[in-house]
């Protein structure tokens, strides 16, 4: 019997099988027609403790466009941990009726708990402040389409890079690629944790940390905006005072590069002006379909399905 593999932190993948299923994603648009049945009789639970609009339905129409089938639950609310059941409880139950789990929890490390009581996949679709390793591949996807390469750039991270799980996942996955130069754009009490910085000064990466949006923009080939966690404090007063910290609008875009491409996981808030929506180096939502093709993607790879030549 094959391994299982579970997809918990970005690092659980290596870089090649990141290329491969980048590779995989492109050949999905290319070839749509050839996976519409290769999931038939299989079936996706997505368990969402925590809400969300792109991650669950994505996965579910990556299943769906696979031909696969669908079940599960949106918030912690309409399951049984409602009534007090454990993670463990929950996953070894559903483990039972599906062949692969994608699931949000606020806490972290949830998904490692789960992934320790059954024998199908998980992934994890968010856990807390932690990561968020499908975002990340959704992003790398993302970059590879626009740039045509992940190595030799320099991107800028801004907003919430304390609680911002997605923008953790990111500089993980980006500290393997050779030449990447790190701008960290946040107030300080929203900087980067202590332990990603170990990490890239331990891979030898460039970075810094500023405080504008305007000393660090001429020098990017990507902006990633980020929400501020409104979820993740623990008083309103400094959520109100910290959430608009930097909103990105036309204005300030006057000394971006031409070919800058601007990300954010989404939601937003204020972080990004809608009248950057209409700017050619607006990616976020082109982002979001992204999510989708990487997703298909990466069921079929965990669940060892390959479409025949
Ligand atoms: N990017 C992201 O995780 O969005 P959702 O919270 O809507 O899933």
């Amino acid at each position: 019997m094959s391994e299982i593999r579970n997809l918990i932190n970005i690092t659980d993948l290596t870089v090649e099988e990141i290329d491969g299923l980048i590779a995989t994603a492109d050949d999905i648009v290319a070839n749509h027609s050839a996976y519409e049945n290769i999931c038939a009789h299989k079936k996706l639970a997505t368990l969402f403790f925590e809400p969300s609009t792109r991650t669950r339905l994505s996965f579910e129409a990556a299943m769906l466009e696979l031909g696969g089938s669908v079940l599960g639950f949106s918030s912690a609310n309409s399951s049984s941990a409602a009534k007090g059941e454990s993670v463990s409880d929950t996953i070894q139950t559903v483990g039972c009726y599906v062949d692969i789990i994608a699931m949000r929890h606020p806490k972290e490390g949830a998904p490692i708990v789960g992934a320790q009581r059954t024998t199908v996949p998980i992934i994890n679709a968010g856990d807390g402040g932690h990561f968020h390793p499908t975002q990340t591949l959704t992003d790398l996807l993302t970059i590879k389409r626009k740039k045509g390469r992940l190595n030799n750039m320099t991107i800028g991270l801004c907003g919430d890079l304390k609680f911002g799980r997605t923008v953790h996942s990111l500089i993980e996955a980006m500290l393997r690629y050779e030449g990447i130069k790190f701008v960290l754009i946040s107030p300080q009490e929203l900087a980067v944790p202590e332990y990603i910085k170990e990490k890239m000064n331990a891979a030898g990466a460039e970075w810094k940390e500023v405080e504008t949006l305007e000393e660090a923009m001429p020098e990017l080939d990507i902006l990633y905006m980020t929400r501020v966690q409104k979820e993740r404090f623990f008083n309103e007063e400094d959520y109100i005072r910290l959430k608009d910290s930097y909103i990105l609008d036309l204005d300030k875009l006057q000394t971006a590069k031409e070919d800058l491409t601007i990300m954010h996981p989404l939601p937003r808030v204020n972080e990004i002006s809608v009248e950057v929506d209409d700017d050619p180096r607006a990616c976020y939502f082109f982002q979001a379909l992204c999510g989708k093709h990487i997703r298909m993607a990466l069921i079929l790879f965990l669940l060892g399905i390959k479409r025949e030549a």
